[in-house]
């Protein structure tokens, strides 16, 4: 043990690359299993710490930050940062990074496939199938929603709501809309032939609708019943964001009284639990939060983690702040 290294914790079990080059910077505390920390056992054992390597479950709060005053820079292994408190990170001088852009392709591929699985209801025909309900052939058995051709909302157009967009413009041949905080560069929407709308508007016009805003507080519930009530009957929802995004109460009501569709969801308010309104609905497409689950994806997310921790703890600039 070296008395001069920084000690670092690692929140998470990681991938091995993570290990060893930290290793070659500091002394770490690595959680060898993947459980979430409780909030007690993370504060103690930043103790000391002057970094923390953690991925979207650790909660990183004021009062955290106020018990664990050795702590100099928290780096997180994801492209989401609401489990964090930046402005009390900042004002402590905690630097903060992500991982952004290595995502973005492969999160957008799947965007892409959980619209095309909850459209063409995929899961609930491998569930009548495995559950030996395939009786015979009949011309309206397990229609769906046409994709191609139709017109795909995108409610935040950050990066991976514009490689969604490409994906929709390029690939299906889609009218895409949009709505955003901010509305994009006139080349931007036309080399994504994107349509900038209003959010209402947006909900009106959209055959597919998918989430992928930042979670904030004004983001919070901002798909609820009025929201809904103002889709198309035959629209699916697909929320790869957050789960706090869409009030999901309000959404299991309108997907049982069939207001819209379907909806495809990666992501819950109270992950893992999913809400048991859910759970019983058919029209209705459940995946565990794995937008960006591919191997080759979540090594380079984790080690560009582990770049922007060695960086901002040995004086270089990281690669990916999110306050610099
Ligand atoms: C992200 O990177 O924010 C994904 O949701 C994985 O946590």
């Amino acid at each position: 043990m070296d008395a001069l290294k920084k000690k670092v914790l690692v929140a998470r079990r990681a991938p091995a690359a993570v290990i060893e080059r930290l290793a070659a910077h500091f002394e770490i505390d690595a959680v060898p299993d993947d459980r979430v920390l409780p909030p007690d056992e993370l504060r103690a054992r930043l103790q000391g710490k002057a970094g923390a390597y953690i991925t979207g479950t650790e909660r990183i709060t004021a009062e955290l930050l106020d018990a664990c005053p050795d702590l100099r820079a928290v780096c997180t292994m994801s492209v989401g940062y609401n489990h964090i408190d930046l402005a009390a990170c900042t004002a402590r001088g905690v630097l903060v990074t992500n991982t952004p852009d290595v995502l973005t392709e492969t999160t957008a591929d799947f965007g892409f496939a959980l619209l095309m699985a909850t459209a063409r209801r995929m899961s609930e025909g491998e569930r009548l199938l495995r559950d030996g309900g395939w009786k015979s052939w009949a011309w309206d058995f397990l229609a769906g929603a046409e994709v191609h051709g139709t017109t795909l909302g995108i409610l935040g157009m950050g990066r991976i709501g514009q490689a969604i967009a490409r994906r929709g413009r390029f690939g299906f041949g889609m009218q895409v809309v949009y709505h955003n905080r901010s509305r994009l560069a006139a080349d931007t929407e036309a080399e994504l032939g994107a349509r900038y709308l209003a959010k209402d508007e947006l909900l009106r016009q959209a055959d597919h609708l998918v989430l992928v805003l930042p979670y904030s507080a004004e983001a919070h519930h901002c798909i609820g019943a009025a929201e809904i009530a103002l889709m198309k009957p035959t629209a699916t929802l697909v929320n790869i964001a957050r789960g706090g995004i869409v009030d999901e109460d309000a959404l299991a009501a309108a997907l049982r009284k069939r207001l819209i569709a379907a909806a495809g969801l990666d992501v819950f308010e109270g992950e893992p639990r999913v809400n048991p309104a859910l759970l019983t609905l058919s029209n209705v497409v459940l995946t565990p939060h794995i937008a960006s689950a591919t191997l080759p994806t979540r090594q380079a997310m984790a080690l560009l983690a582990a770049d922007n921790l060695v960086a901002a703890l040995t004086g270089a600039v990281p690669p990916t702040p999110l306050n610099p």
